[in-house]
C-alpha cells in the first residue's frame, strides 16, 4: 500500500513555514515561494485575513496560531509537521509596532512588543530547530532598519529589533554545525498595514529625506532578499545581517542638504 502519491508529492516538495503571512511582507514573501515552486506553512494570529489570504493560494496552508505563546507554537509546529512532513525554511516574519516616548512606554506596551517581536522569533526557531536540521535548512529572521539606528519613540520596537539581529547571530553561531544557516533582514519603510498605523504624515517625509533612494520599499523588494537567503543560491551566507532600505542605513547627515544644493546648481 505505501504512502499516498499526494502525501508523497508534498513530502518530496521544499516547505518554507512564514510567520505573519496573512498580509504585507510575510504574504508577498508567500507568493514568492510558492512563484519559485515552494510550499508555505502560513503561519498568523488573524484568522479572518489568514484564511482569506490563504484560500487565493495554491500550495500554501493556514496555520492559526500566536507565536508569542509557547504552547500554541508547539502545536503549530506538530501540525505543520504532520501535514508537510519537513520544513527547509522558517521566516519569522510576524511583528507589531507601537511607537511613544519612553516615558509613556508602559511595561505591558513594552510585553507587547518583545513577547510577538523577540520571543516569538527565539520560540518559532527554536521548535523548528531538529526540523530544520534534517533538511539543513535555513532561517530568515526580519529586524528593521530601526533596530541598526536608534530613533525617537522606538524604545520598544527599535530594542526589540536590535536584539533579533544579536539572536539571528547567535543562532547561526551554534546551529551551523547542524547545516543550518541564520540570516536576518532588516527592511526600511514599506507602506504595510503595520507600518502606516505608526508613521505619520512627517515620519514619511522624515524617511523620503534620510533614503538616497527617496522612497519608501514594496514589500515584493523585501521578499526577493528574503527568499534569496532561504535557497541554495545563499549556501555559504550565514550569520549576516542585510538591509533592503534604498540605502538609508549606509547615509550620514546632510543627504536632504545635498539634495537641494545638486538642484541649485542649474
Ligand atoms: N512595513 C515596514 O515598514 C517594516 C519596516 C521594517 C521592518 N518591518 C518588519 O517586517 C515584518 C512584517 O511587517 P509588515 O509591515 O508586513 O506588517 P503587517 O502588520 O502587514 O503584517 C504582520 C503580520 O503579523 C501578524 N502577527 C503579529 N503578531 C503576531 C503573533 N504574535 N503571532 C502570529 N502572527 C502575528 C499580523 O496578524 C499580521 O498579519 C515585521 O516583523 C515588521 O516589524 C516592517
Amino acid at each position: 500500500m505505501g504512502i499516498p502519491r499526494i502525501a508523497l508529492k508534498i513530502m518530496n516538495h521544499k516547505t518554507a513555514l512564514i510567520t505573519g503571512a496573512a498580509r504585507g511582507i510575510g504574504l508577498a514573501t508567500t507568493e514568492l515561494f510558492i512563484e519559485q515552486g515552494w510550499q508555505v506553512a502560513m503561519v498568523d494570529r488573524d484568522a479572518d485575513e489568514l484564511n482569506a489570504s490563504a484560500a487565493k493560494l495554491n500550495n500554501a496552508k493556514p496555520f492559526v496560531h500566536d507565536v508569542s505563546i509557547p504552547d500554541q507554537v508547539n502545536d503549530m509546529m506538530a501540525s505543520v509537521q504532520s501535514h508537510f512532513g519537513r520544513i527547509d525554511a522558517v521566516v519569522n516574519n510576524a511583528g507589531v509596532a507601537d511607537f511613544g516616548p519612553i516615558e509613556q512606554t508602559d511595561f505591558q506596551r513594552w510585553r507587547t512588543v518583545m513577547s510577538t517581536n523577540l520571543d516569538g522569533v527565539f520560540l518559532v526557531s527554536q521548535a523548528a530547530t531538529p526540523a530544520l536540521k534534517e533538511t539543513k535548512g535555513s532561517l530568515v529572521n526580519i529586524a528593521s532598519i530601526s533596530g541598526l539606528r536608534a530613533s525617537t519613540l522606538r524604545v520598544a520596537y527599535g530594542t526589540s529589533k536590535a536584539a533579533v539581529i544579536q539572536l539571528t547571530k547567535q543562532q547561526a553561531a551554534e546551529l551551523g554545525e547542524y547545516g543550518i544557516r541564520a540570516n536576518c533582514v532588516c527592511p526600511g519603510p514599506v507602506r504595510t498595514k503595520l507600518a502606516m498605523a505608526v508613521h505619520t504624515q512627517e515620519i514619511i517625509d522624515a524617511y523620503h529625506d534620510a533614503i538616497p533612494l527617496n522612497r519608501y520599499g514594496s514589500e515584493k523588494e523585501i521578499a526577493e532578499l528574503i527568499v534569496f537567503l532561504c535557497t541554495d543560491k545563499a549556501s555559504y551566507i550565514t550569520g549576516q545581517v542585510i538591509a533592503s532600505d534604498g540605502g538609508f542605513e549606509s547615509t550620514g547627515v546632510g543627504l536632504p542638504a545635498l539634495r537641494v544644493d545638486i538642484t541649485n546648481l542649474d
